[in-house]
């Protein structure tokens, strides 16, 4: 038996929000036919916000209370708000997974993932993953791409720990030495054509990169909900920024900070940035 805490096993007994929404304008099925789990999650859409998600899980106790949790976190939220939930925010408000278990988050943030391409009529984001990647897991079908992402979003640096997110890496681990090598050319950022933007740059070149990443593509999405953002310091790696307007005020900053901030850093400038808030 897993040594799940409260929240977790108050979500698995009691699970929130069962079953299927009536007439759904989104719906995410995903399924791991490794270990036998499948989410089906179904989304009701007024206005660009989400009203009413259902889950159907066949699985395992996480699953469900990742089901769970990730349906209460989701209800209230607009899809631009929503498509930036991480699998880390549905662990966070369950308080905690065992480790072995954070891949029942990852499916719970890949269904949502899944559900929001279908209310906007394209292809679920893991269906491109695989065409635009190189299978680096055989047993498993598993990516670069994808190894790339999850370990970035979960701050991964071992082998041996991808495979509790993804199972990449658990089976015949003839993989484990490619996958190792594509985690330290990341944490490196000098891995694939996208994490290396800041290779080679100065620091003056640096710091125009960020700033510049701050006012076109991160300034932009916080204005529209009267928020805005200013640059106050970098030290090597580490970005000190500070939230405006109602950014400032908003109880979920650091989800701003982590999800919207640092994510578009690392995109765009490189994946070893960290970002902080100063108050
Ligand atoms: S090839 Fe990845 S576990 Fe076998």
């Amino acid at each position: 038996m897993w040594d799940y805490n409260d929240k977790v096993m108050s979500h698995f007994l009691k699970p929130q929000n069962v079953g299927e929404v009536e007439n759904a304008d989104a719906v995410g099925d995903v399924g791991n036919m490794t270990c036998g789990d499948a989410l089906k999650l179904t989304l009701k859409i007024e206005g660009g916000r989400i009203v009413d998600a259902k889950f159907k899980t066949f699985g395992c106790a996480s699953a469900i209370a990742s089901s769970s949790a990730l349906t209460e976190l989701v209800k209230g939220m607009t899809i631009e708000e929503a498509e930036k939930v991480t699998n880390q925010d549905i662990v966070d408000v369950l308080g905690e997974l065992p480790e072995e278990k954070m891949h029942c988050s990852v499916m719970g943030m890949e269904a949502l993932q899944a559900a929001i391409a279908d209310y906007r009529g394209e292809a679920p984001p893991d269906a491109e993953d695989e065409h635009e990647g190189r299978i680096v897991c055989t047993c498993f079908g598993v990516t670069d791409v994808k190894i790339r992402k999850i370990a970035k979003e979960n701050n991964i640096k071992e082998a041996e720990n991808v495979k509790n997110y993804c199972k990449a890496g658990g089976g015949c681990g003839g993989c484990l030495d490619d996958i190792q090598s594509i985690l330290d050319g990341l944490w490196r950022g000098d891995e694939g054509s996208d994490d290396s933007a800041s290779e080679g740059m100065s620091i003056v070149q640096k710091v125009m990169k960020i700033q510049e990443v701050l006012e076109k593509e991160i300034k932009p999405l916080l204005e529209r909900d009267g928020g805005g953002i200013e640059l106050v310091d970098i030290q090597g790696d580490l970005v000190k920024v500070s939230l405006r307007g109602r950014c400032a005020m908003c109880p979920t900053s650091h989800l701003t900070m982590r999800n919207v901030v640092q994510e578009k850093l690392r995109e765009f400038v490189s994946p070893a940035l960290e970002v902080e808030e100063v108050k």
